[in-house]
Order: C-alpha cells, then sequence, then structure tokens
C-alpha cells in the first residue's frame, strides 16, 4: 500500500454488489453487508460502504492507483474505539491486497493501493472494508479495462 495523492479518478458505479464472489473475507465466518437501496442508503451503510476510485482505463502492466474511502456517502469516524481496522482490495473476486489499520483514532478510514494489471480485458475491482464494531461492508463494483 501506498499513501499519497491519488491524482484524477473516475468512479464507474455497477450494479448492487453480491457477496459470494469473494475467496477470503474479512474473519472467518463474517457477514459480509452491501448497499442495499443506493437511492435510500442507511447510516450505517452511508458510513461503511467503501467507496473504489480508479481510472477508467489503464495500460496492461502500468501501476496505477486504487483509492478506497469508507464510508462511500460519509466519512467513517476514527477514534481509539471505534474504526476501520481493515481494508481488502479485490480484483475480479480475488483478494490482491489489505491494509490493516492497527489502532483507531490514528489511522484514517480511507486506502489507498499502488497495483498493475496484466490480463487485457475488462477487470473488475472491490473494496472489502471492516470495522471493529459494525462488520464488513462490501462496495459496489467498478469495472476498469486494461488496454493491451
Ligand atoms: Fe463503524
Amino acid at each position: 500500500m501506498k499513501a499519497g495523492a491519488a491524482g484524477a479518478f473516475l468512479l464507474i458505479a455497477g450494479g448492487v454488489a453480491k457477496a459470494d464472489s469473494y475467496d477470503k473475507p474479512v474473519g472467518k465466518n463474517a457477514k459480509i453487508h452491501t448497499l442495499v437501496n443506493r437511492d435510500n442508503p442507511s447510516t450505517l451503510e452511508k458510513k461503511h460502504v467503501p467507496l473504489v476510485k480508479a481510472p477508467k482505463a489503464v495500460k496492461k502492466g502500468q501501476w496505477f492507483q486504487v483509492k478506497v474511502n469508507v464510508g462511500f456517502m460519509i466519512e467513517h469516524p476514527s477514534t481509539p474505539d471505534h474504526w476501520i481496522d481493515r481494508v481488502e482490495l479485490h480484483i475480479d473476486g480475488k483478494k490482491v491486497s489489505e491494509a490493516v489499520n492497527m489502532a483507531g483514532g490514528i489511522t484514517s478510514s480511507n486506502s489507498c493501493f499502488e497495483i498493475r494489471l496484466h490480463k487485457p480485458g475488462d477487470a473488475k475491482i472491490e473494496a472489502v472494508a471492516n470495522c471493529n464494531l459494525h462488520g464488513t461492508w462490501l462496495s459496489e463494483p467498478v469495472h476498469i479495462k486494461v488496454e493491451g
């Protein structure tokens, strides 16, 4: 994981995500919460569903940044007793990286990953975030084009 300026990103919203395609969610037997109704999200959803920001298109093999904000409408708090302790990055349903926040109040709820993709075509990027009090949450998918 790298922190720093995220550059210009384009959000591409997809449909409501399904949580059954993940190879290793945070914690064993963890229930993964998703955004149920985008038009009327609950306060918990606003604060916990991650928002993935990535370029619309990238070149095969070229590094790029993916920023994950938690939550997608309201920034999740970070206090010593309540914080986002983990953010995972998934590509096409496979976990490829994670950021672990060991202490609340110091670490941000947001994360930035630098990755590259080698397979030309479409790629689906998603994030899974875990709140120490409110459980595990899946982003909506972002689809990008990997140019060969
Ligand atoms: Fe929370």
